[in-house]
């Protein structure tokens, strides 16, 4: 047992799926502290925000919340408790010292590549906790290091990754090299790293080992992952995939997020051949406007994109799509918008998220005139989300039919239902016991309603 085993962390997650990952790293650093993980914000001693700042709005949250923690603090003490409060993520390395400034209720500001100093950082705002306000300063740290932060971290906890459940997310991949106009995160996250493939293929068996069964492979750019094996071999993520198809007992692999232009012939054969790795992709495109991708510095065209979807649907015909993208970006005109909904059709998405264009300080799309008005942002989001839902509800209603295997991962929201996820990510509802939770079952799908599908359990003996 950790000294001080009564301390509790309550973490908030902003942001993508490596936050959440991020979150969780976080958690298992402080455990050998005394910190323990807690749902209740009101029992916490630590309170930390794990922020985004990918768009204006998701940035903003933070100084909000942090108005609210500092009230939360003011109760705490005087009912003669305390609360430590530390901003990391994205907002954190882009803004640290200013947050320091704005809310002096902080006392850690880190980026995420200092994640593995958390406990060092902890102890030397603690010591600043007794100081007179006046000469307290919050503990910053924005450094991009040398070093390896995922060597540092301490490895997932068995126990947490237990209470985490059957699916589990793995960074294997940290940082962009990309540089698109309208983005933050190569200032945020640094330079594309790739981690070795032992550290990987470790991380991975452990996670196995600790009852995951579907593991989802992170990046910014994770088709741009390069690791090294033991031999000192440049490795792909197709080829990756291919060592992580050989653990025992793994039995669904998925990966995102993916640039079209790191889309190579190996991950491609690595869909052809691998039934483990799901046939759902998020190939985000943006915009279907050579110009706006041009100016977006995406560095491919729309036909290429097209083009590339079609290699990828000879290896894998049933591979369903899932894209991001932005309306609104500087220049836009209406035929460009047209472009994208062109681009949008030809494609047939399972998903897609749509955004409008929020200018980031710091990127060069923020020095771009011709900005587009607010109101025409609205109409073209909403246009595009009619598409893209039209599309989504047809995709749904394909399933219907079919037997798919289903993970079934939890009690589903109704009494005696359960719930899982089909190859193509898809929520399904079934009604059954809750011993069917941990395994693949194979699923009639019955029907669907708004973003999930109905399904009915096949018994062994029909099947
Ligand atoms: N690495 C991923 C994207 C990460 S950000 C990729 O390259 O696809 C997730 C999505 O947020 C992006 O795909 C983009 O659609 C959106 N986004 C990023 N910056 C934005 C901005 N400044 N305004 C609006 N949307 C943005
Ligand atoms: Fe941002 Fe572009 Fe890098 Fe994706 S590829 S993280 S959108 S800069
Ligand atoms: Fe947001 Fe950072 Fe992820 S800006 S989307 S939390 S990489």
């Amino acid at each position: 047992m950790p000294q001080n085993a009564s301390k509790r962390v309550f973490i908030k997650t902003y942001g993508c799926q490596m936050n959440v990952y991020d979150s969780d790293r976080m958690a298992d650093a402080l455990a050998p502290h005394g910190y323990m993980p807690t749902q209740e914000i009101g029992e916490a001693d630590l309170v930390l925000l794990n922020t985004c700042h990918i768009r204006e709005k998701a940035s903003e949250k933070v100084f909000s919340e942090l108005g609210r923690l500092k009230e939360l603090q003011g109760e705490k003490r005087a009912a003669g408790g305390d609360m430590m409060i530390g901003v990391a993520g994205c907002v954190a390395q882009a803004e640290g010292e200013e947050i320091a400034r704005r809310a002096p209720v902080v006392d850690l500001v880190f980026g995420p590549q200092a994640y593995h100093r958390l406990p060092d950082m902890l102890a030397r705002a603690q010591s600043q906790r007794h100081m007179h306000p006046a000469l307290k300063k919050a503990v910053i740290d924005t450094d991009f290091p040398e070093e390896d932060k995922f060597a540092h971290l301490p490895a997932a906890r068995k126990e947490a990754t237990i209470a985490r459940g059957l699916t589990a997310f793995l960074t294997v991949q940290e940082g962009c090299d990309k540089f698109c106009s309208f983005c933050v995160v190569p200032y945020t996250r640094g330079a594309e790293v790739s981690r070795p493939v032992s550290q990987v293929l470790d991380e991975a068996r452990l996670l196995v080992d600790a009852g995951v069964k579907e593991i989802t492979l992170l990046g910014q750019n994770v088709n741009a992952y390069h690791g090294t094996d033991g031999a000192g071999r440049d490795i792909g993520l197709g080829e990756l995939c291919y060592l992580l198809a050989e653990i025992p007992g793994l039995e669904r692999l998925r990966y995102t997020t993916s640039h079209p232009r790191d889309m190579d012939d190996g991950l491609i054969a690595a869909h052809r051949d691998l039934p483990l790795l799901m046939p759902y992709l998020h190939l985000p495109v943006q915009s279907g406007s050579d110009r706006i991708l041009k100016a977006m510095n995406r560095k491919h065209t729309a036909a290429e994109y097209l083009s590339l979807i079609e290699r990828i649907k000879a290896a894998r015909p049933d591979m369903a799509l899932s894209g991001d993208f932005i309306v609104g970006f500087p220049g836009e005109t209406d035929q460009d918008f047209e472009d994208t909904l062109t681009i949008i059709r030809d494609t047939g998405y399972a998903s897609a998220y749509s955004f409008k264009y929020s200018t980031r300080p710091g990127t060069p799309g923020a020095n771009l005139g011709d900005q587009v008005p607010e109101e025409i942002k609205t109409e073209r989001l909403y246009r595009l989300q009619e598409l893209v839902n039209q599309q989504t509800t047809a995709f749904h209603a394909s399933m219907v039919g079919k037997t798919l295997p289903v993970l079934v991962e939890r009690v589903g929201r109704m009494p005696g239902q359960v719930g899982g996820r089909s190859p193509y990510l898809q929520a399904v509802h079934l009604e059954g016991a809750t011993d069917l939770i941990g395994a693949i079952r194979q699923v009639e799908i019955i029907g669907t309603s708004t973003n999930s599908l109905v399904g009915r359990l096949v018994r062994a003996s029909a099947a």
